[in-house]
Formats: C-alpha cells, sequence, structure tokens
C-alpha cells in the first residue's frame, strides 16, 4: 500500500519536474483573462470567521469607502473579537503568557505597511496602516511598534488574558509542550484579499500567531510577500497556517507571480502548496497552510496543504464559505 509519505513525495515531485516548462511558457505573458468568470468587485478571507469581516469590508466598500478601507475595517471585526483565540488580543498568548500580535496591509501600487511582535494594541492592522501612510518605513517591531502607536493617539489595551485563553495557558503550563494540530492550533489567521469594481486590489493579514510560540517569534503575516502580497497589475494574495512553512517560499508572492506568468488564481495557490510541501517535506505530516488568491478580473481560488481550509468569498451574488481543496485529502 502506498503511504501517505511516498503518497505526498510522488505528487510533489511530479507537480514540481513540471515547474521550470511551465514557467517559461507564462514568462512575459499576462493571461488575457475571462471577464465572465471572473466578479467585481470581490472580497474573500480565511476561515469562517471571513464571513462576518466579509461583511464589513463589502459595507465600507458599498460606503464609498475604498478597497484600502475595506480590507482594514474588515478584519477589524476578526481583531476585536471575543471567541477569536488566533487574532487579536483574545488571542492565545506565547509560552510566556504574552500576547504578541503581527498584521500587514498591502495596496496593489506597491504602498505597504505592518506591525510585529506588537504588544497591548487592539488594532495591529490599523497601525500597519499608520506605518504605510506616516512613516517612511514598511514595517516596525516590538516596543517600537507600540510607542508609535502612542504617538498616533492609538489606545494600549491592559495586559490581560481573555479567561478561555488563560485557562488553555495555565493547562498548556502543566507540560509545556508544543503540538501543532491542524486547523485547530491557532494558526487561523485572517487574511482578506479584495478587488473594487475598477480593478484596484488591496489586502490585509493579522494574527496573534502561533500559541505558546517563543518570546519574540514572528510568523508570515507581517511579512510582505509571505503573509500577504498585493500588486494592481494582476493580483493579490494571503496565507494561513505554520508561518515558518510559509515564509520559506514567500508564498504569498510567488502566488502573486505565478498569476503574473498566466496562472488562474486557483493554478498559482496550488502550484505554491506544492513548492511549499517540498519544502517543509519532513515535517509536512503536521503542518498546515494554505493561500487564497484573487485577480484583477475578480477570479479567486484557494488551496491549502491538508483538508480542513475553508475561506468566505463576498461578491455581488452574496457571501459564503467555500471549502479549499488540499494536497492530501485525510
Ligand atoms: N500564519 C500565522 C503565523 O504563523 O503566525
Amino acid at each position: 500500500m502506498t503511504s501517505r509519505r511516498s503518497f505526498i513525495k510522488h505528487s510533489v515531485l511530479s507537480s514540481t519536474l513540471l515547474l521550470p516548462g511551465a514557467l517559461q511558457k507564462g514568462l512575459g505573458t499576462i493571461k488575457k483573462l475571462d471577464q465572465q468568470s471572473g466578479r467585481r468587485p470581490l472580497i474573500i478571507s480565511t476561515w469562517n470567521h471571513g464571513i462576518a469581516a466579509n461583511e464589513k469590508a463589502w459595507e465600507v466598500l458599498h460606503s464609498n469607502g475604498s478597497i484600502l478601507d475595506a480590507v482594514e475595517e474588515g478584519v477589524k471585526i476578526t481583531e476585536a473579537d471575543p471567541d477569536s483565540r488566533s487574532v487579536g488580543l483574545n488571542g492565545h498568548p506565547d509560552r510566556e503568557g504574552i500576547v504578541t500580535l503581527d498584521a500587514s496591509i498591502m495596496k496593489g501600487n506597491g504602498d505597504c505597511g505592518s506591525v510585529c511582535f506588537v504588544r497591548q494594541i487592539k488594532h495591529p492592522i490599523t497601525l500597519a496602516r499608520k506605518v504605510m501612510e506616516k512613516t517612511p518605513h514598511v514595517m516596525l517591531a516590538g516596543e517600537g511598534a507600540r510607542q508609535f502607536a502612542i504617538a498616533e493617539g492609538m489606545p494600549i489595551e491592559q495586559e490581560e488574558l481573555h479567561p478561555d485563553s488563560e485557562e488553555a495557558y495555565q493547562e498548556w503550563l502543566e507540560e509545556k509542550e508544543y503540538r501543532p494540530i491542524i486547523n485547530i492550533e491557532n494558526h487561523d489567521t485572517i487574511g482578506m484579499v479584495g478587488v473594487d469594481a475598477d480593478g484596484t486590489l488591496a489586502g490585509s493579514c493579522t494574527t496573534s500567531g502561533l500559541a505558546y510560540k517563543m518570546h519574540g517569534r514572528v510568523g508570515d503575516s507581517p511579512i510582505i510577500g509571505a503573509g500577504l502580497y498585493v500588486d494592481d497589475e494582476v493580483g493579490a494574495a494571503t496565507a494561513t497556517g505554520m508561518g515558518e512553512t510559509i515564509i520559506k517560499v514567500c508564498g504569498s508572492f510567488l502566488v502573486v507571480e505565478l498569476m503574473r506568468q498566466g496562472r488562474s488564481p486557483q493554478e498559482a495557490c496550488e502550484e505554491v502548496v506544492d513548492r511549499l510541501i517540498k519544502k517543509n517535506y519532513e515535517d509536512i505530516e503536521d503542518m498546515q497552510a494554505g493561500f487564497i488568491a484573487v485577480n484583477k478580473d475578480g477570479e479567486y481560488g484557494g488551496y491549502a496543504v491538508h483538508p480542513g481550509f475553508n475561506y468566505a468569498v463576498h461578491h455581488e451574488g452574496g457571501n459564503e464559505m467555500e471549502d479549499a481543496k488540499s494536497r492530501f485529502e485525510v
């Protein structure tokens, strides 16, 4: 019987071997997209919390907000959600019992901002936007980011764990063992990408990162090109899952580049998941990662390493969850 690992190896090597030819074929050509197959405006975001986030983003977009306003306001819903253990200050803490947050935001013209390892800020996505719009920098970290928030008049929150996070943390302290659990273990970042009626794109990504991570650990979400990438010429992509695996392949940037070379959003996400599996092969059974992408014409796609990943899609026809396909089936 074919073992899971051998199935993985066979699938990944097969697709990887095809890559150079496919890349060459696509070089220099931007696929002429079928306008009928895409819908604009379109907003998509990761996981179930994407429904409420999309709802807000849609409302902003239809109240004369820009697509940038929409992706910021949308994920703020999740950042403030008392039921979220993976985004915002109600999330799980690191192994020292401290919640530290990562976030990034990007426009299709290349402007971008991010914050990482930041404490006591309810809306790190807003802080990331302020970094983009009010500083000459792209990324601020830790205490520097917090000081910038204070200078900008943002409120500083009490450092107190949500009672459910506190209880889980106390349980974790008994063994202090780090065991990622696919689709459950706190890697459910919210990433949102959208395109407006004119084809202008933007994206946002925000998370409290892995539960019980080392103090100071930063994931993919605030790293432009890893957790998020947007280009008005092509499309946008964002990632969720084990950040270390995503960073290794510059995942979101690669999705966008593959779309530039002619792949559909779905094809691009699948190809990057295969690349990610190849680069993280030894540990892949325990590592979930997924991507969602939208192109300039409002076509979209999503794909993950393992089953269980889903994403919310909002267009004129409604706001619905879709289950992502995955490289592994069980
Ligand atoms: N993808 C979120 C993280 O790894 O922190």
